[in-house]
């Protein structure tokens, strides 16, 4: 019997006294008198690694979640033996552990205060069945202490109180707190004294974490099988937590092509190319800009992958090359279950090859899905990911597309009561051969994995696209997420927002909704506020069903469709910014999108708040989430902020009523903040930009901001071909000081900045720039407060009267 409680006292077994220990330069090992080892790893000052073998061997070391970029060494380590612990101490963290029984006790090197102790520490149970042990930890909770992340939960932020499991899991239609749904992301922080830890269990067995649900001062996780093997992180800011668990788990490998983070439309599905052609004219018609469209399902012959039906699309080539002179990224759907077809080349192949799953006892893992029944490769196995990532050459390099979409990846299987493979499954597991119990959670990511490498390959010398619906941590690095079938109700707008904001707090901040609510049909108010929340989520796409009816920014009233375009334009004004954002994510693996509590944890006010997020690190945004509303309460974090709309500047740090009727909604800027703003584009690059608007909010005080810029596709980046400017402002009463500090080979084609100042205290009395006196005629202080400057500034001055 699989006991899923971590209190199923009747066979747990407990580490006993420590009988040895060892080094071996950043790794320790405590060993017990009954065999059990706790291998302790100093990875950085501030992240520990923690694995436990209760046989005094370890299996071998293999993660497909740690990156082999992950930064490692440390400052300081030092080993004390004392009389009832050993204490590890780095410049960051004091680890003891007791001897007495492998107890971990964390504390804050610095001012000594305890961050996080184990209550029962580390325990199991044997798995007779199975083989192997069910592992345990469980850990005191203390009063106040809070918890975020794993990954898509569709729950209240603040995760204290509840029990959660990991089991990738195929969830149509899923609700407020349905448990589990598509992706596996077992990493959560705390806030304890707001002082923030994190803990990632890297275990792809299923997995359970409850946080202070079954006992009050217990906070637990546990797996089915596998390692007890978790990785400590600490802040004390929580944005250093994720940074450095995502620095561990691995930043997106490259930079998204600009296109990317615009507008996409989706439909299951658009056929045939007539279809297609008249939604894409449509929005150049009606001038909504849009990046990407979609086809799904229905392109395939019987849905055979990398298959084209012939009577739908007679001559992709030719459609995607139209679509692309018009602006529009072709991107695809691609599943994992290959119909079982001896005429069809890449079953036939794959059968010869012996790439697909098989059952314990040798036949083959045979599953329903769209093309009836169905084999499926098994993409744990190095071999068959290259192999399919060679299956994209004719659709990428040939045909042109270029996106791809990886569906059904859980594995999903149709009409079967656990909607996925029996456990028996084999897999490679990249030479650790296991049953789909321990690769199930996996399966998916080393799909969108094989993908990406067809993509990457194909698309060369542009950037790859690739979305995925099941994930576990690390798919970050290949790919692009989105939250799976969603409804079109407000609750799944509320799920929405909750969905974007955790999965940026776990790493992986490329990730959207299916705007609009995948079932089911909106009315024009619920498509509308979805837009004005989506245009903020790293991945901005429509799509819908189509047995609910239309969902294009046309479907409903005219209204809608003006303030939907107005939203879409807003994003595409906002991409220098949003790419700026991308950049840091990529580089330092800085959340895209910050929930309070990640952006003010001193606030405690902040630690129980779900709607409001920060975009960037400027700009706030709180979605309407209500039907009929004029505007809502909503909580602005600490500062001051300008309304976005009209430029009032209100005090933040409480909660407040902001105006916000269908065609807006409550957007705020951070005072001081630069904003880079693009013309409005009806695709990205469409034009050459020749001039880029700098949003300047004033600040009696300093504030730093970011603008990259680069080609928008290709590497030459990375070669140093990008440009990447920090904007130091320092306001006082009657001055205000922009120095422009510049790095990189990048030459944009702009010259200039329109700059715009807003809640200028002072009526300008003269200006320099780079300290020359520029005549107050000739820079033509414009009525709305804005002025032209060379684009390579290193200083602007302005004094008040
Ligand atoms: C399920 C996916 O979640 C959905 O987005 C897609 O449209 C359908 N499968 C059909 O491919």
């Amino acid at each position: 019997m699989i006991v899923n409680t971590e209190l199923e006292y009747k066979g747990n077994l407990f580490p006993s006294k420590i009988v040895s220990y060892s080094k071996d330069v950043d790794t320790l090992y405590f060993k017990t008198d009954n065999d059990v080892v706790l291998e302790l790893t100093v990875v950085r000052d501030s992240v520990l690694r923690f694995r436990f073998t209760t046989t005094g061997n370890f299996e071998n070391d293999f993660s497909y979640a740690i990156t082999k970029y992950a930064s490692r060494g440390y400052n300081k380590l030092e080993i004390e033996e004392q009389e009832e612990v050993y204490k590890v101490t780095t410049s960051k963290l004091i680890c003891e552990i007791s001897k007495l029984d492998l107890r971990v006790s964390l504390f804050d090197a610095i001012d000594g205060s305890l961050i996080n102790e184990d209550e029962l520490g580390f325990h199991w149970e044997e798995s007779y069945e199975f083989g192997g042990n069910i592992v345990k930890m469980s850990k005191a909770s203390h009063d106040g202490e809070s918890y975020f992340g794993l990954g898509d939960k569709p729950a209240k932020l603040n995760l204290k109180g509840k029990r959660f499991e990991n089991w990738v899991t195929d969830s149509y239609a899923y609700g407020k707190n349905t448990d589990p749904i598509y992706k596996t992301i077992p990493f959560y922080t705390a806030l304890h004294n707001k002082k923030a830890y994190g803990i990632f269990f890297d275990n792809t067995f299923r997995s359970f974490f409850d946080f202070a649900n079954e006992r009050r001062n217990v906070t637990s996780f546990w797996a089915q099988g596998g390692e007890m093997n978790y990785y400590f992180i600490y802040g004390p800011q929580m944005s250093d937590v994720v940074a450095n668990y995502t620095d561990l788990t691995g930043k997106p490998h490259q930079l998204p092509p600009l296109w990317a983070l615009g507008f996409h439309q989706c439909k299951w599905s658009y056929y045939p190319e007539s279809k297609v052609k008249e939604i894409t004219q449509k929005f150049r018609e009606l001038r909504i800009p849009c990046d990407a469209i979609y086809l799904d399902i229905d392109y395939m012959d019987g849905f055979r992958c990398f298959t084209w039906n012939k009577d739908y699309f007679p001559d992709p080539k030719r459609m995607v090359k139209e679509l692309s002179d018009d602006g529009f990224k072709t991107v695809v759907i691609i599943d994992p279950g290959i119909k079982i077809d001896m005429e069809y080349s890449v079953f036939k192949e794959a059968l010869d090859k012996d790439y697909f799953c098989k059952r314990a006892d040798g036949p083959y893992m045979k599953g329903k899905v769209w093309p009836g029944e169905c084999y499926f490769p098994d993409f744990t196995n190095p071999e068959v990911r290259e192999w399919w990532s060679g299956l994209f050459k004719e659709l990428v390099e040939d045909i042109g597309v270029k996106g791809v979409w990886n569906d059904m990846n859980e594995p999903a299987v149709m009409e079967v009561p656990n909607k996925t493979f029996p456990n028996d499954v084999r897999h490679d597991y990249d030479g650790n051969p296991c049953s789909h119990r321990k690769a199930h959670n996996i399966y998916g990511m080393q799909m969108a994995r094989a993908t990406y490498q067809g993509l990457k390959k194909y698309s060369y010398p542009k950037r790859p696209f690739v979305i995925t619906r099941a994930a576990y941590s690390g798919t970050q690095r290949y790919t692009s997420t989105w939250t799976g079938d969603n409804v079109a109700t407000w609750e799944h707008l509320w799920i929405a927002n909750i969905q974007a904001q955790r999965m940026a707090m776990s790493g992986f901040s490329f990730a959207g909704s299916d705007i609009g609510g995948f079932a089911e049909q909106p009315q024009g108010e619920l498509f509308t506020r979805w837009i004005q929340l989506g245009v903020f989520h790293p991945f901005c796409r429509v799509h819908s069903s189509g047995d609910h009816g239309d969902q294009e920014p046309w479907a409903f009233d005219e209204d809608v469709t003006d303030i939907v375009r107005k939203f879409i334009e807003l994003r595409y004004q906002l991409l220098p910014y949003l790419y700026t954002t991308f950049w840091q994510y990529v580089e330092e693996g800085i959340p895209m999108l910050k929930s309070l509590m990640l952006f003010d944890q001193e606030d405690v006010h902040t630690h129980y708040r779900n709607d409001e997020f920060i975009f960037g690190e400027k700009i706030l945004v709180c979605p309407i989430l209500e039907q009929n509303a004029r505007g809502r309460r909503m909580f602005v974090p600490r500062g001051k902020w300008f309304n976005f709309w009209t430029n009032e500047i209100v005090n933040g740090g409480k909660e407040m009523w902001v105006d916000a009727d269908i065609d807006s909604m409550p957007i705020f800027v951070k005072e001081g903040a630069i904003i880079p703003k693009y013309p409005v584009q009806q695709y990205v690059d469409e034009k050459e930009i020749d001039q880029v608007v700098l949003d300047v909010y004033y600040k009696e005080g300093k504030e730093d901001s970011l603008f990259y810029d680069d080609a928008h596709d290709g590497y030459d980046y990375i070669k140093g071909r990008y440009s990447f400017r920090t904007f130091k402002l320092t306001g006082k009463p009657n001055q205000l000081i922009i120095q422009q500090h510049k790095e990189g080979k990048f030459t944009a084609n702009y010259q200039q900045f329109l700059v715009k100042f807003h809640g200028l205290p002072f009526k300008v009395s003269s200006i320099q720039i780079d300290n020359v006196d520029i005549p107050l005629a000739n820079v033509k202080m414009n009525g709305d407060n804005s002025m032209i400057v060379d684009k390579d500034f290193t200083q602007l001055h302005l004094v008040g009267e």
